[in-house]
């Protein structure tokens, strides 16, 4: 097991990271590093490419369970494969929050809200419709199986590549697909979103529906984004995020990072990072129109109601065939709650565009 990152250890280490988010690699081994619990605390790097000394705080690290970006992958991977058949049972082929009216008393209908979520955020990004301006190609960084994919490709009359990590999230994506007559237009592969197959500036449309949360690398993901967008093209980030440090903090506070810690375990997530983070990453490298919100008070009856459907006849007996690491993530539900309530967790949207 690694032991505590020391002073002298830091010598080694490669960091990508901005403001609060980070994940370390060694530059020696080249391989990433087992961080404890122990060790989350701020470090004082010297960066190596700008000299410049920025003030960390390790969240997480790759995992409060000391998992490699490997080890990580493969957890998130398992996750999906086993619990993706309940949750479409029961919710239907979009995985990611409900936009929800916050003046109203009457959360309504949850997968209307789904589809108001992927609406409102294109709206918010300000993605054009009109013919000559809408997008054609579109790629989806972390699909599921495909509710956005599908939504997109209708919506725009766009081609879609979709990617995620979990063999079984492709399968079943490809066959509903087949089952709407969309094979034309959708395309499912399992691949890495830090790697993706895909050549330089081929997307008009670089969409990412709460898959930023599992990225054991901030910087390295809003690259890849970057990178396969294309001149002018459009990149929208919906994601989980920690709250911004107020600027006397130097990090979050003991009682945030295990309430995170213990999210990242359930839900197979690497460090978190803040909206800032994301934007000061966008503009670092060269995106432009970089935006970010908060849409927290929009999501809030979302939990519950996952919460209520897995209280449910069906949703028990799902959770019982799907296997123990669904369990564990339906008993982290409550924690998410916690995470809104405290304005510690942010549901955060960062749009940008790539340079013509
Ligand atoms: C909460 S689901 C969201 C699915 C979909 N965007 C939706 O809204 O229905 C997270 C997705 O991110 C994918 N994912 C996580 N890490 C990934 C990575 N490194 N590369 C590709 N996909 C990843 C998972 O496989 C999963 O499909």
């Amino acid at each position: 097991m690694a032991s505590a990152v020391s002073a002298g250890a830091m010598a080694n280490l490669s960091l990508y990271s901005t403001g609060s988010c980070s994940s370390l690699v060694s530059s020696s081994s080249g391989r990433p590093l087992k961080i404890t619990l122990q060790q989350k605390r701020r470090v004082y790097l010297r960066s190596a490419k700008n000299q410049v000394e920025r003030r960390l705080s390790v969240v997480c690290s790759v995992g409060a369970k000391e998992r490699t970006v490997p080890e990580l992958n493969e957890g998130i991977a398992n996750f999906y494969n086993e619990s993706s058949g309940i949750w479409e049972e029961v919710w239907g082929e979009h995985m990611h929050h409900g936009y929800y009216d916050p003046n109203s008393k009457d959360a309504g209908d949850h997968k209307e809200a789904q589809i108001r979520m992927i609406e409102e955020s294109l709206a918010w990004a300000g993605i054009p419709e009109d013919e000559e301006n809408k997008p054609r190609t579109v790629v989806d960084v972390g699909c599921g199986i495909g509710g956005s994919a599908r939504y997109l490709a209708r919506k725009y009359n766009a081609n879609v590549k979709a990617i995620t990590l979990s063999p079984i999230q492709a399968q079943r994506g490809t066959a509903i697909t087949a089952d709407q007559g969309l094979s034309k237009s959708v395309n499912f592969q399992v691949a890495d979103a830090l790697k993706q197959p895909f050549s330089d500036g081929e997307f008009d449309l670089v969409w990412s529906m709460e898959s930023g949360e599992h990225m054991p690398d901030k910087r390295k993901f809003v690259q890849e984004l970057a990178r396969v967008a294309a001149p002018d093209g459009r990149i929208l980030i919906v994601t989980w995020c920690h709250r911004d440090l107020k600027p006397a903090e130097l990090s979050l506070s003991p009682e945030e990072l295990e309430l995170l810690d213990k999210i990242c375990d359930a839900y197979y997530l690497p460090a978190w990072c803040s909206p800032s983070d994301y934007v000061r990453i966008a503009e670092s490298i060269g995106l432009k129109d970089v935006k970010s919100a908060d849409w927290s008070e929009y999501v809030t009856p979302f939990w519950p109601a996952v919460m209520v459907s897995a209280l449910s006849l069906k949703g028990l007996f799902g959770l019982a065939k799907a296997g123990w690491t669904t369990i564990k993530g339906a008993l982290a539900m409550g924690l998410m709650v916690q995470g809104y309530q405290r304005g510690l967790i942010k549901f955060a949207l960062i749009t940008a565009r790539k340079a013509s």
